[in-house]
């Protein structure tokens, strides 16, 4: 018999392509999403995609009873936790809103995981975890660091996994993301920000389709290949198939493990606007502006462990990023707007 997945955050930019991938791997897939940063758009597109049905709950993770209803209605095996609030700078601004969402909607939905005796859980951590890394690549042993509300709540909450591990023995997998772009092949689903985008690759393929202007580059003085900041881009697909991964490992092994999703590969600002300006053939304008405060010069995975424990590694290279991007915005200019 096929596992049940709960998909937390399913209509979202990462939890669109998981749900795509889990429904073509054959799982059964319950999602729950309050559409606060994602619309039905993105689901019903997945659905058109695979041609097969999942059960959709719009329900927040705040609500208690909403949660306590899915678990009674469906026979959940693991849970895949996305949602959540994922803009630094906005964090900065309403630090309450970021604890309440992502801290205490994690603890209500632990909470009714154990009510439910669900115990087995992948957790979308990030890098901001390592606030400014003393050395690259980075290991999961690194030191860890915060640097604003958004990062300490993805802190906190690995933590309190590692409590709740310890006290009632569940199986945890903790996935760090690197920097998570591109889109599925078909360019029917990705990322689609709101607002103006804060991440590098939405912001250049828009001003690729001529929604900005130019590209800002926050600083060309770091002291990386091109003076411009350095990131460990990974393929939205690739990071996927890293959590299908992860439900595997708690098939076979108990505990709590965590694990580094990158490439491995760093990637300059400079580069990856010649990347979409290959791609797409548009001319991109670009303004180099003073650093982003809270950037750092460099960041890249070291995701040996992800390789060695779980059997996955990073299939994806920086043309298939730039193409799947150009393609979705090409095919999607304002997104599922
Ligand atoms: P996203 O905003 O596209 O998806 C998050 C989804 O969660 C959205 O559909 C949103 O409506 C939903 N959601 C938020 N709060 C909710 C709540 N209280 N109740 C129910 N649904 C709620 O973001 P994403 O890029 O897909 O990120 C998914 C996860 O991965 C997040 O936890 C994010 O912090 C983490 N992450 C993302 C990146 C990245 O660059 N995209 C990097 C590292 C970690
Ligand atoms: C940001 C978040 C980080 C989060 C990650 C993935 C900050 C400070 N950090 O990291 O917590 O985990 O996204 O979602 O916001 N850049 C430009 N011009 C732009 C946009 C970005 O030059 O218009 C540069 C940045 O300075 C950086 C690189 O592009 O060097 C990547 O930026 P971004 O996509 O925002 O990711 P991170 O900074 O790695």
């Amino acid at each position: 018999m096929s596992q049940t997945i709960l998909v937390t955050g399913g209509a979202g930019y990462i939890g669109s392509h998981a749900v795509l991938e889990l429904l073509s791997a054959d799982y059964e897939v319950v999602i729950l999403d309050n559409f606060c940063n994602s619309s039905k758009e993105s689901l019903d597109r997945v659905k058109t995609l695979t041609g097969k049905e999942f059960t959709f709950y719009e329900t927040d993770l705040r609500d208690r009873q909403g949660l306590a209803t899915i678990f009674k209605n469906h026979s959940i095996d693991s849970v895949i936790h996305f949602a959540g609030l994922k803009a630094v700078g906005e964090s900065n601004e309403k630090p309450i809103e970021y604890y309440e969402n992502n801290v205490v909607g994690s603890l209500v939905l632990f909470d009714e995981m154990e009510k439910a005796g669900v115990r087995k859980i992948v957790f979308s951590s990030s890098a901001t975890v390592y606030g400014e890394p003393e050395k690259n690549p980075i290991s999961e042993t690194a030191k860890l660091g915060h640097t604003n509300p958004y990062g300490r709540t993805k802190y906190m909450i690995e933590f309190i996994l590692k409590d709740i591990q310890k006290a009632k023995n569940w199986d945890i997998v903790i996935l760090r993301y690197f920097n998570p772009v591109g889109a599925h092949a078909s360019g029917d689903i990705g990322e689609s920000p709101n607002d103006v985008p804060n991440n590098l690759l939405p912001f250049v393929t828009q001003a690729a389709i001529g929604v900005r202007d130019h590209v800002t580059i926050f600083g060309d003085d770091y002291d990386t290949i091109d003076g411009t900041g350095v990131r460990d881009y990974i393929h939205v697909v690739d990071l996927v198939l890293g959590h299908i991964k992860s439900l595997e490992k708690l098939d076979k092994d108990k505990g709590l493990f965590i694990y580094n999703l990158g490439t491995g590969s760093g990637v300059s600002v400079k580069e990856m606007i010649d990347a979409i300006r290959e791609v797409s053939k548009k001319d991109i304008k670009v303004v180099v502006g003073p650093r982003r405060a809270g950037d750092v010069g460099e960041v890249v995975a070291d995701s040996t462990l992800a390789e060695k424990e779980l059997g996955w590694t990073a299939q994806y290279n920086l043309k298939d990023m730039a193409e799947s991007s150009w393609r979705w915005q090409e095919k999607n200019p304002k997104g599922y707007a």
